[in-house]
């Protein structure tokens, strides 16, 4: 073979790849379904019959805890709603956006080291990372998840940023975790300290404002934003009153409802590094006994979230008369 031959040989290999072939569009249009399924709807004469048939997708409610403020229960929270979720048979998913601390995600790569050093399976989420700190990656990663996932759980860290806003963009719940301290309450609205009247609101629940209108072509209902009362102890004391008053005060200005969130409980601390939360004490009873009233306490946490799912509604049904937690 000459010279020339193998030239033109290598070339054709090197050659790139034909194009793939072009689909038509719009798509044929889908049969008719069968009458006897008694859901056919008849086609219009100007539209075709596919658009009478939408895919549905099943599309995953995203709750994002959210709050300007640091350290206030949000990893916490998130986690434990994350696990709850799980263990009342929906599929979950979690997503960390604060790549530096991702706290949540390392609670939960904690509970698959707890599972193989204890040889266990216990109930979780699937885990989505993103590889940058950046809202596109964010909006496409959960345009993904809502397709297989019920529920979406996102932590946000305690400061603002793009990604931060593009989550409480596209949230269908926000829970925004409070202590009971007036510095709290500062990023939510300005309370008169003499006279404890309402003053303005404060630069987060600004934020929420200015973002949940636009953000409400994504969602199927209207944007949930919950305050959770985090620690809050069992015999209430006279600052947590006085900032549960200042809470009613900015809430109807700031368009958020008030919850009882996890109570403060040493046992959440310890649990935490493990991966663990008291559901698991059952699978796990060599590390302890769970206490009834506060696996009571994170349901009652989910049942204040209000969120879309019968199954869930069934799961978390206050507790009967004997006292078990399933109605
Ligand atoms: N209900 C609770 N009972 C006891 N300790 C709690 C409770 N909730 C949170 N904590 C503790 O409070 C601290 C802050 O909690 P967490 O990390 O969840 O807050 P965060 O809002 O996610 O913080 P950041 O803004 O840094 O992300 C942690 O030490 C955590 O263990
Ligand atoms: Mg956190």
């Amino acid at each position: 073979m000459g010279l020339f031959d193998r030239f033109k040989r290598r070339k054709a290999r090197d050659a790139a790849p034909p194009p793939a072939p072009v689909q038509p569009w719009p798509p044929p249009p889908v049969a008719p379904m069968p009458a006897y399924q008694n859901f056919e709807i008849p086609p219009e004469p100007d539209q075709p019959a596919w658009m009478k048939y939408p895919v549905s997708a099943p599309k995953g409610h995203i709750i994002v805890f959210a709050n300007e403020k640091g350290g206030v229960g949000k990893s916490t929270s998130a986690f434990h709603t994350c696990i709850a979720l799980c263990n009342a048979g929906e599929r979950v998913a979690a997503l960390d956006v604060d790549l530096r601390q991702l706290t949540l995600h390392r609670a939960l790569w904690a509970r698959q080291e707890s599972e193989r050093e204890y040889g266990v399976k216990l109930p979780g989420p699937e885990q989505i990372m993103l590889a940058q700190q950046n809202e596109n990656e964010l909006a496409e990663k959960l345009r993904m998840a809502r397709i297989h996932n019920s529920f979406i759980v996102i932590d946000v860290g305690g400061h603002d940023s793009p990604i931060a806003r593009k989550a409480i963009f596209m949230a269908d719940t926000i829970v925004t975790p409070v202590n009971d301290s007036f510095i709290d309450l500062d990023m939510l609205g300005h309370i008169d300290p003499r006279t404890g009247d309402f003053k303005t609101l404060g630069n987060f629940a600004r934020l929420v404002e200015h973002l949940k209108d636009p953000g409400i072509a994504l969602r199927s209902t209207p944007l949930d934003w919950v305050v959770m009362q985090n620690r809050s102890r069992s015999l209430a004391t006279n600052n947590e009153r006085k900032v549960r008053d200042a809470l009613d005060k900015i809430a109807p200005a700031a368009g958020f409802r008030i919850v009882p969130g996890l109570s403060e409980r040493v046992t959440y601390r310890e649990l935490f590094p493990l991966g663990l939360t008291l559901f698991d004490l059952d699978t796990l009873p060599d590390l302890g006994k769970a206490q009834p009233n506060a696996r009571e306490e994170i349901w009652a946490m989910l049942r204040a979230l209000n969120l879309p799912s019968a199954a869930l509604k069934r799961a978390i049904a206050p507790p009967t008369d004997d006292g078990s937690d399933f109605a």
